[in-house]
């Protein structure tokens, strides 16, 4: 067949619904309107009356096949972007770390030579920048020609990955001039690492204590800092999974003076409550994320943050280590357990849950936060991030009526757990394309593993 046409569906984008078709050729759109005058011919017609159409999910931060804190995140290329698929992303931009004692263009080379004909929908790469060797900045220029517009790296965990604030400054300067961006980690790692010192000596070990050693100003003072150390340098500065209030305070007080500062939180920071440290044996382990998980009045500023635009993106942070591995690598005590969790399979299926159904946000905010903004923001749009013609045609057919429920035993992520367990949430993935080609039907992969394309992304 030479046409898809995906008709009697309501496309959603950032500014509005509208019933129409989408017409898919070679993998794009080739045009957006009424088509039911198209005789049958070459045509496959699918059916789409009562669905939502959205542009396929961008999730902008996964660690797939990465090493981390002394083992590797459980989903490679395959598994994780499978798991995606079923969940409606249909790209991801995944976070390449540089390996102790290599250069950042060999780490890029490493984590890319990972991907290759694994990935099963389109993925750009990050690079994090953990040791600030003389002559990394001089590479940012040819990450950049290599496609790599971003670069994280880390305010918290001293000799590992940790940068200093003058690094910091270098780093942005750096990216500045070479057009990427940085994407930084806020956390004060300093104070972090006394604290948890202070509830070790007390005896305090278990997996819970995780989030008392990472209090909310720990995080605060840290954004504060790099909006300070940004404007310094005169570089735009992206925070990468905030989860309190006082930072989205922050970014949006840089914000409305003009400073070039956006930010994403994540999806568990907007549903899922810190009473999971509380309890017993080793449970609290599947949350020792990073940052860790908040309050109530945290999560409400959260979507108040998406709703007013200090706030910008919501990705997944899936960086996931199974739970028998995190009770394997535990140690002496909560410092040594793997700190992150899954989430890359479930991002698009909770916020439509828990913000679409339940009004937090409309449907245009949805597609905004999912797809749109990640796509611009990541130097992808408009070959990705909406349904226009010319556009690379990945498209969601949501089901308003239907439901989806999340399980361990059901889920493609390669992990042995999901924080998400036993939820059952409105709305329903009934069909994902990547490129034009089907890769997920009514619960089964169906696409082709391979099939992704490395994404060359443009400059800041
Ligand atoms: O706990 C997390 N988020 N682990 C992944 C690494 C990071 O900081 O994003
Ligand atoms: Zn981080
Ligand atoms: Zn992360």
């Amino acid at each position: 067949m030479t046409y898809t046409l995906l008709h009697g569906g309501t496309v959603v984008d950032v500014s509005g619904q509208t019933l129409t078709d989408i017409l898919i050729k070679d993998g794009e759109i080739t045009a957006v309107g009424n088509f039911s005058h198209l005789s049958e011919g070459d045509i496959q017609r699918i059916d789409c009356t009562g669905m939502l159409l959205l542009p396929g999910g961008v999730d902008v931060h996964t660690h797939l096949d990465s090493p981390l804190m002394g083992t590797t995140t459980a989903d490679d290329f395959e598994s994780g972007t499978i798991a995606a698929a079923m969940g409606g992303t249909t790209t991801i931009v995944d976070f390449a770390m540089q390996t102790p004692g290599s250069t950042l263009l060999d780490s890029l080379q490493v984590h890319r030579e990972k991907a290759k004909h694994k990935a099963a929908i389109d993925y750009g790469m990050h690079m994090c920048i953990t040791d600030l060797y003389d002559g990394a900045i001089d590479e940012l220029p040819v990450l950049r020609q290599e496609g790599v517009s971003s670069l994280k790296i880390f305010m918290a965990y001293r000799g590992t990955l940790m940068l200093n604030d003058g690094q910091m400054y270098d780093v942005l300067k750096g990216a500045s001039k070479a057009g990427s961006q940085v994407c930084v980690h806020a956390e004060n790692g300093d104070v972090i690492d006394r604290i948890a010192e202070e509830l070790v000596a007390q005896g305090k070990t278990g997996p819970g204590y995780h989030e008392l050693a990472r209090p909310p100003k720990t995080e605060i003072e840290a954004v504060e800092r790099a909006i300070r150390i940004a404007d310094m340098a005169e570089a735009p500065l992206y925070f990468v999974h905030l989860t309190t209030e006082g930072s989205v305070e922050a970014v949006a007080r840089a914000r409305s003076v003009g400073m070039p500062v956006s930010a994403e939180t994540c999806t568990h920071y907007l549903t899922l409550d810190r009473a999971i440290y509380d309890e017993p044996g080793f449970e609290p382990a599947k949350a020792v994320l990073t940052p860790p998980l908040r309050t109530f009045e945290h999560r409400e500023a959260l979507w108040r943050g998406l709703n007013s635009g200090a706030l910008s993106v919501v990705s997944s942070d899936h960086c996931p280590f199974c739970f028998e591995d995190k009770q394997r690598l535990v140690g002496a005590d909560f410092r040594s357990i793997p700190n992150g969790g899954p989430g890359v399979e479930h991002r698009m299926s909770v916020v439509y849950g828990k913000g679409v159904a339940e009004r937090k946000i409309t449907i245009e905010k949805f597609v905004e936060i999912t797809s749109t903004f990640p796509a611009q923001q990541f130097g992808l749009y408009p070959q990705k991030g909406h349904l226009g013609v010319g556009a690379d045609a990945d498209v969601v057919v949501l089901d308003p009526q239907g439901v989806t429920q999340i399980s361990a035993g059901s889920q493609f992520q390669n992990i042995d757990y999901t924080l998400y367990e036993g939820w059952s949430l409105p709305g329903e993935i009934k069909k994902v394309f990547s490129r034009g080609k089907l890769v997920a039907a009514d619960g089964q992969f169906v696409g082709q593993v391979g099939n992704g394309k490395y994404l060359q992304r443009a400059g800041y």
